[in-house]
C-alpha cells in the first residue's frame, strides 16, 4: 500500500529530486521536509539545500535551484519556481487541495492508512510484574498503561505480540509471609479463607519488619537501588534472627512443594492475583490470567540453566558466588561492541547457593526467545532497574540464549523505562498520613469524580448511563495522564487537571469523539443519511485543508510510537487532530453547508475524523463513548 503521509511522500520525491541533481552524493540523504512555520509561505518545507550546500561546496540558493528544477511533485503540490526559494535556500511547497481530497480518499478503509509491518515479528511485551501479598498503589499504574499501549500498537501494526507478566511471586520475601501466615493461622488469629490483600499487605511488612532488624548496616545500599536487589542484598548479611531463619526453612519446604505450606503460597497467589487481573479489566488493560509467568514459572528451571552456564564457562565463581562478566562485548567486524560495557557482572548465584532476581530474568528471556520465538523483548519496568536489564541482557546475550532459533538474530531486548508518578506536592504520590493509596480507592475517585461532573453537565442523564459514562471517563482520564507523558519522565498525578475536559485530556478527547457522533445524529434528523460516504472529499476552506493535513500522519504517529516505545507521540496527534477539527467545525458549517456535495465532503471529513480519534484511542487502551 503507499502512504497517504504528505511528510513521507515528499520526502521521497526530493530525496529522488536530490539524487538527480547531485548524482555525486552516495550516502544516504535525508531531504529533510518538515511543515512549515508560517502556513502563507505553503504547507511543507524542504530544509536540505543549506547542509547539502556545505558538503557540495556550493551555494546554499544554487542547490535549492538544482534541486527544484528536478523535483517532479507531479500533481500533489502546486509547481515549484524560483519563487518557491526563499531566505537561504528554504524550499516552499504548497500542496493542492484536490491532491489531499485523493490522499484522504486512500486513507479512508478500515486501515485508516496505517500500513502492516512489512516484516511481522513475534514482540515479548513484559508489563504489569506485581508483587504478592502487595497492595497495589499508584505507583503500578505505569507498567500495564504503557505496556499495553505499547503491546496495542504493534498488534495495530500486524505483529504477534506476547503479554508477559512477570509476577514477584517466589523467593525468600513471599516465603517470610507464607511462614508469618501460617504462624497466624495457626495461632488462631487469621482466617485465610476470607483473607484480603490488605491482610496480606500487612502479614508481609510485619513479616518483613521482624527480619529486618539486622541489617541496619544496609541502610547505605538501600540509598540506591531496586527495593527488589536490596532485599537480596539483605539476604546475605550475617546474623539472621530467627524470622530469617524460619523464612528460609519456609523456602526449602515452598520449592518442595510442601503440601500445607505449597497451600498457602497458592492462596496468597490467588488473593493477589484477583485483585490484580480485577484492577486490569477496570483500567481497560488487557492483561489476563493467560498471560501470567510470574518468577515461581522459572523455579524448577534455574538450577539446570546455571549449570549449563558454569559448564560453558559463561559464568565463573568470584568469591563464593557465581557471576557472568560483562564487561567486555563481543566486537562485530566493524568494530561495534554487541552492547555497551557493564562494569558490575551480573550475579546468578549468592554464595549460599540461593539464585536471584537477575537469575530469573536471564531465564526467562531464554524462554521468550527458545520457546516463544520473541524476536524482541520490551520491558516496561521502572527506570531504576535499567542497570539490572542490561546486566541480563548482556548475560543472556552471552550465554546464546537471546539467539532466536528460527532467524538465527539476536532479539532485540530494550527497556521502555519509566518515570515516578509524583504528587501534587513534587515528592512521591502518598496520603497525607503518608501511606501510598490502593489503586482501587484511586481509581474510585477518578471515577466518582468524573460522575459528578458528568452530572453537572446533564441533569437528566439516568443513573445507569451515569455510572457506565463516568467509568469510562474516570478510566481515559488517568491512562491519558500517564501516556501523554515522555514516559521517561516523572509526572504529577492530579485528579483536577486529567479530569479536565478543556486541555491536553482524556475527557477532551472523548468529548471530541462524542461530539462528531452528534453531528451525525443532526444530520439523521435532518434526513441526511448514509449519502456522504462515497461523497468526493472537497479540500477549498483553509480550515478544511489544515483538517486534511492534522489527518493523513496518522500512520506516521503510529509508526512513531512502535518506533520509540512513546506512546506520547499518538497522544500529541489526537491532541492537535481533535483541536484542529474544532476549528474546522467552527468555521465550517457541516449540515447546514452551502451545497449538497460541500455537505457530503464535510460528513465525510467528520466521520474520518471520528475513526482516527476512536482507531487512536483504542490503540492506547483508551475507550471511547457515543455520546457525553
Ligand atoms: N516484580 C518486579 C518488581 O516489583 C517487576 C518485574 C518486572 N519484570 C521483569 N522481567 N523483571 O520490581
Amino acid at each position: 500500500m503507499s502512504s497517504s503521509d504528505p511528510i513521507s511522500i515528499l520526502s521521497d520525491r526530493f530525496r529522488a529530486a536530490i539524487r538527480a541533481a547531485f548524482p555525486q552524493l552516495t550516502a544516504e540523504i535525508d531531504p529533510l521536509i518538515a511543515p512549515s512555520k508560517q502556513a502563507q509561505f505553503g504547507d511543507f518545507q524542504c530544509n536540505a539545500a543549506m547542509s547539502l550546500a556545505k558538503q557540495l561546496a556550493s551555494k546554499p540558493r544554487d542547490v535549492a535551484q538544482a534541486i527544484v528544477k528536478h523535483a517532479d511533485l507531479g500533481d500533489l503540490a502546486e509547481k515549484l519556481s524560483d519563487a518557491s526559494i526563499a531566505g537561504p535556500g528554504f524550499i516552499n511547497i504548497k500542496l493542492r487541495g484536490d491532491s489531499l481530497g485523493s490522499l484522504l480518499a486512500s486513507m479512508d478503509g478500515p486501515s485508516l492508512g496505517v500500513e502492516p509491518a512489512r516484516e511481522p515479528m513475534t514482540v515479548v511485551v513484559d508489563l504489569m510484574g506485581v508483587n504478592l501479598a502487595k497492595q497495589m498503589h499508584v505507583g503500578h499504574l505505569r507498567s500495564p498503561f504503557i505496556g499495553d499501549a505499547v503491546a496495542r500498537t504493534f498488534e495495530r501494526l500486524g505483529h504477534t505480540v506476547l503479554r508477559q507478566n512477570h509476577l514477584g511471586d517466589w523467593g525468600l520475601n513471599i516465603a517470610m509471609t507464607v511462614a508469618r501466615l501460617i504462624e497466624m493461622r495457626d495461632a488462631g488469629t487469621l482466617n485465610l479463607d476470607s483473607i484480603t490483600l490488605d491482610q496480606l499487605d500487612a502479614a508481609y511488612k510485619a513479616a518483613e519488619s521482624s527480619t529486618r532488624r539486622d541489617v541496619d548496616g544496609l541502610a547505605a545500599a538501600r540509598k540506591s537501588g531496586h527495593p527488589k536487589a536490596i532485599a537480596e542484598l539483605e539476604a546475605q548479611v550475617d546474623g539472621a534472627t530467627d524470622a530469617f531463619n524460619r523464612a528460609r526453612q519456609t523456602l526449602v519446604k515452598l520449592q518442595a512443594h510442601d503440601p500445607d505450606t505449597f497451600g498457602v503460597w497458592q492462596r496468597i497467589r490467588e488473593v493477589t492475583m484477583s485483585v490484580c487481573l480485577a484492577v486490569c479489566e477496570r483500567l481497560r488493560v488487557n492483561v489476563t490470567d493467560e498471560h501470567s509467568a510470574g518468577e515461581s514459572s522459572y523455579a524448577e528451571e534455574l538450577a539446570p540453566m546455571v549449570a549449563d552456564l558454569e559448564k560453558r564457562a559463561v559464568a565463573e565463581v568470584d568469591q563464593g558466588a557465581l557471576i557472568v562478566r560483562v564487561d567486555q562485548p563481543p566486537r562485530d567486524a566493524a568494530g561495534n561492541p554487541a552492547w555497551e560495557p557493564i562494569k558490575e557482572p551480573c550475579l546468578v548465584r549468592k554464595t549460599d547457593g540461593g539464585f536471584l532476581y537477575a537469575t530469573t530474568d536471564v531465564c526467562a528471556i531464554r524462554r521468550r526467545v527458545q520457546k516463544l520465538l520473541a524476536d524482541r523483548i520490551i520491558y516496561c519496568i521502572d527506570a531504576r532497574q535499567n542497570l539490572h536489564l542490561r546486566q541480563v541482557f548482556a548475560a543472556s546475550v552471552r550465554a546464546g540464549y537471546a539467539t532466536n532459533p528460527r532467524t538465527g538474530r539476536t532479539a532485540v531486548m530494550e527497556h521502555a523505562a519509566f518515570g515516578a508518578v509524583l504528587g501534587e506536592d513534587g515528592r512521591p504520590f502518598k496520603t497525607r498520613s503518608g501511606d501510598s493509596v490502593s489503586l482501587q480507592a484511586l481509581i474510585d475517585e477518578a471515577v466518582d469524580r468524573a460522575a459528578a461532573a458528568v452530572r453537572a453537565r446533564n441533569t437528566t442523564i439516568s443513573d445507569s448511563e451515569l455510572r457506565a459514562t463516568a467509568e469510562t471517563i474516570g478510566v481515559a482520564a488517568m491512562k491519558y495522564a500517564d501516556l501523554c507523558n515522555d514516559r521517561s519522565r516523572d509526572y504529577m498525578f492530579s485528579f483536577d487537571r486529567m479530569l479536565a475536559f478543556e486541555g491536553n485530556t482524556g475527557p477532551y478527547l472523548l468529548y471530541a469523539y462524542a461530539r462528531i457522533r452528534r453531528i451525525f445524529e443532526k444530520a439523521r434528523e435532518r434526513g441526511v443519511e448514509g449519502s456522504w460516504s462515497s461523497a468526493a472529499f472537497r479540500i477549498a476552506a483553509p480550515s478544511e485543508k489544515t483538517l486534511a493535513l492534522a489527518l493523513l500522519p496518522y500512520n506516521a504517529a503510529v509508526a512513531r510510537v512502535a518506533e520509540t516505545l512513546q506512546p506520547h507521540h499518538l497522544c500529541q496527534y489526537l491532541y492537535d487532530l481533535a483541536g484542529t477539527f474544532s476549528t474546522f467545525y467552527d468555521q465550517c458549517p457541516v449540515v447546514d453547508a452551502p451545497d449538497a456535495a460541500t455537505r457530503d465532503s464535510r460528513l465525510r471529513l467528520c466521520d474520518l475524523t471520528g475513526r482516527v480519534l476512536r482507531d487512536g484511542l483504542s490503540v492506547l487502551g483508551i475507550p471511547t463513548l457515543e455520546r457525553m
